[in-house]
């Protein structure tokens, strides 16, 4: 069987036999988890809840509603199938011009409209994902280097540098000021890249933030315009998150607004990538989309569709969903409405436990803090309670080590792709969880009373297993301050 592996693997691409898409990493684990017994409110009420899928499945029935009104706008139904043929055949890979201006004009209103996205800067490719690589394929050559800002989306590590052979340099972003990218941090990092001779072609950020939620204010974007430009190397801004803005106290900022004011900027330098998978909550259709300000950029993108485009038939249907504006308006206010009030459920009920997350103004997750949950500050105890979370809760939660975070005890829980009789559980079995934490510290401080008497008389009731093995070494109160906490309370 090795033998045969061998031979096999002799007749394959290096890049198809090295582990370079990272399939195997633990972060998979908590999936394999949820595989092998998923949650099921009836079959399996004690299985494994996915909290581990950055999906938005709140407004799937405005979509569903909007589809059953329009059957025109689908070639699988009796009113749409006079549109079949000119829909399968042969398209230009380029992408059907009504497709790029619905995309242009949708780009357009969830940034508020105060900026427009020219169509014909708009290519086209399988997800942001495509997008990713598609601009890593222009930009840079292999072993070239992105600086990309802590914590990050971990799909980057496998997506943008498998096939495209570059390198991702993180730049280190602390819980001291909310995760905030600096310019020192840049710096830092880019002066890095340079003492190890790494050629940085680019910097690559996350606007709004996957997996803090956050969002980058004028200042710092302006900033990182500035700084892209000093060191002359190009800014990919991935803003697959922009209509996930759920509250009105930050105004989403896109990079496309910050260069219409900076006439200093060299726009050649600048990237937008999108997707239809967060905002729309349509990841199965692979829409995704460059909006380069670089022609030569544009030009070669434009020819990678010939590889991997988005089939006639979804352009078809998202050029007639996206061009209705009644809908879009409705649909992008309900999807922040129903994102806040999950938003607000989900902290709230946390925060009445103990336990705080990062104040967010966007995004489908919540970047949660249970430092003071790990027996010591390091990674190798986030990876022991994170194995607690899923053996012991029952949910996949991704920890932050996967996102590059660099410090320990950090959490991403997605909120979005449950119903809310799902959340109720999951709350419920954290708030349990909790509670026989504080049980615990309770029983333990009692047994160190009785413990000066006899010391002998002290034993951990371990019946109930990890969970308390591992619990009964914290001390601290829920709500006890981390030194230098960064913690940000969330909303009450
Ligand atoms: C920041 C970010 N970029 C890209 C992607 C990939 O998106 P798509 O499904 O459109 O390929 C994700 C998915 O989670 C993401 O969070």
């Amino acid at each position: 069987m090795a033998a045969n592996l061998r031979n096999q693997n002799q007749l394959l691409s290096k890049m198809a036999i090295g582990d370079g898409h990272g399939e195997n990493s633990p972060y998979f684990d908590g999936w394999k988890a949820y595989d092998e017994y998923p949650y099921h409110p009836i079959d399996r009420p004690d299985g494994v809840i996915q909290m581990g899928l950055a999906e938005n499945q709140l407004c799937f029935d405005l979509i569903q509603d909007w589809l059953m009104k329009n059957p025109k706008a689908s070639i699988c139904t009796p009113d749409g199938v006079l549109n079949f043929k000119d829909t399968a055949i042969f398209q230009d890979y380029h992408g059907l011009p009504k497709f790029r201006e619905a995309i242009a004009k949708f780009m357009g209103k969830v940034r508020g409209d105060r900026v427009k996205f020219d169509p014909d800067r708009i290519v086209m490719s399988g997800g942001a994902t495509g997008a990713q690589e598609t601009i890593a394929f222009c930009l840079a050559d292999p072993g070239d280097a992105f600086l990309v800002p802590t914590p990050f989306y971990p799909g980057f590590d496998r997506d943008l540098t498998w096939r495209t052979g570059v390198q991702l340099v993180p730049v280190a972003c602390a819980s001291s000021n909310n995760f905030k990218i600096t310019k020192s941090a840049l710096e830092a990092a880019y002066g890095k890249a340079q003492e190890l001779n790494i050629r940085v072609k680019g910097l690559l950020i996350t606007n709004p933030s996957n997996p803090l939620g956050t969002i980058l204010d004028r200042e710092t974007l302006k900033g990182i315009v500035r700084f892209i430009n000093e060191k002359n190397i190009h800014l990919v801004c991935d803003e697959i998150y922009a209509a996930t803005v759920f509250t009105n106290q930050h105004n989403f900022v896109s990079v496309s607004e910050v260069i219409e004011e900076d006439t200093e900027c060299n726009r050649n330098l600048i990237h937008i990538v999108y997707s239809l998978s967060k905002d729309m909550g349509l990841p199965g259709f692979r829409v995704g989309i460059v909006h380069s300000y670089n022609d030569a950029v544009v030009n070669c993108a434009r020819r990678m569709p010939s590889i991997g485009l988005v089939s006639s038939q979804t352009q078809h249907l998202i050029s007639a969903m996206l061009s209705d504006d009644e809908f879009v308006d409705r649909f992008i206010a309900k999807s922040k409405e129903r994102l806040a009030t999950r938003d607000k459920v989900f902290t709230e009920t946390l925060y009445r436990v103990g336990i705080d997350c990062l104040n967010g103004d966007a995004g489908l997750f919540k970047w949660m803090d249970w430092r003071r949950l790990l027996k010591d500050q390091s990674f190798e105890a986030e990876m022991e309670l994170w194995r607690v979370i899923i053996n012991e809760i029952k949910l996949n939660v991704s920890p932050g080590s996967f996102f590059h975070c660099s410090e320990p005890g950090w959490f991403r829980v997605c909120i979005a792709n449950m119903d809310d009789s799902t959340m109720e559980v999951a709350l419920s079995r954290i708030a349990d969880f909790m509670r026989q934490n504080k049980d615990q510290r309770i029983r333990r401080s009692r047994c160190l009373q009785g413990n000066r008497a006899n010391k002998a008389a002290f034993k951990l009731s371990l019946s109930r297993g990890k969970v308390e093995d591992f619990m009964s070494q914290i001390n601290m109160s829920p709500h006890t301050p981390i030194p230098q906490s960064p913690l940000v309370r969330t909303r009450t």
